[in-house]
């Protein structure tokens, strides 16, 4: 049967990580008569509108925006490298846990006893495995897999086609981005960034970027 909530949805971010979140609400209601939710608009401090939705103040509006109880939120902003940066901005919209949504696209593969914080969002033809722990406003971009028993903390980022094995841990606002690959019960820290294509093979320290097959140290990210 149809879910008929409509949820009106607020997308914290611009036509990147957002325009991806409102596509995927789209084909959930377009091909899989889904309408869980509906994209109400977006929030943007710098354009007046986001792959054509209409963006209904900046950061600063958030505290208005939030006395309308119809609304919830998801927070899309992530910049790989500017990990500190994005992981402020998530602190200064404060949004309460109770206010995020969860979105999943229909062909996505979530196991039962995997736990979502509020503010997951995963894309087409990912699968996430048993007992896997999904911080709050993590994003898990199309085609990911990620293991069984693996958890990471808030704000973290899965780009397009990464594959994070399992009793992997991962910490606060950290990346692992396209096509790279983690091997199981690696650590990766806070801020830290296995670069794109990489093979993860030892563990990753706080605010570090790791690249390339096995992957070395590259450089830390930015810390303003
Ligand atoms: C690791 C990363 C963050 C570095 O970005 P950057 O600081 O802008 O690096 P640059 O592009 O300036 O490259 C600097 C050097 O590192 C090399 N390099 C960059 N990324 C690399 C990678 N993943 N593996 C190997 N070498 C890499 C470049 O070839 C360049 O080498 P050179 O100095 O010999 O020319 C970036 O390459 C990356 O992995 N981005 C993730 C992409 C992604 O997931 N996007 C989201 C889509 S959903």
């Amino acid at each position: 049967m149809a879910n008929l909530n409509n949820k009106k949805l607020v997308i914290i971010g611009g036509e990147g990580n957002g325009g991806v979140i409102a596509a995927c609400i789209e084909d959930n209601r377009k091909r899989f008569n889904d309408y869980e939710c509906m994209v109400y608009g977006f929030v943007n401090d710098f354009e007046t509108q986001v792959n054509g939705y209409p963006v209904l103040g900046g950061t600063d509006d958030i505290p208005k925006l939030l006395k309308n109880e119809d609304l919830y939120f998801m927070f899309a902003i992530h910049i790989i490298g500017r990990n500190v940066l994005s992981e402020q901005v998530f602190r200064k919209v404060n949004i309460p846990k109770n206010r995020y949504a969860i979105v999943l696209h229909k062909t996505a593969l979530i196991a039962d006893n995997a736990i979502l914080e509020p503010g997951v969002f995963v894309m087409s033809n990912s699968y996430i495995g048993p007992k896997a722990h999904i911080g709050q406003c993590s994003l898990v971009m199309a085609n990911s897999i990620i293991g069984h028993d693996t958890k990471c903390g808030p704000v973290c980022h899965f780009s397009a086609s990464s594959i994070t094995s399992s009793y992997v841990t991962i910490g606060l606002c950290s990346d692992v981005t396209l096509n790279a690959k983690v091997l199981e019960k690696r650590n990766i820290g806070n801020f830290a960034v296995a670069g794109a294509a990489s093979l993860i093979t030892k563990d990753i320290p706080d605010y570090e970027i790791h690249v390339g097959s096995p992957a070395k140290f590259m450089k830390r990210v930015r810390e303003d």
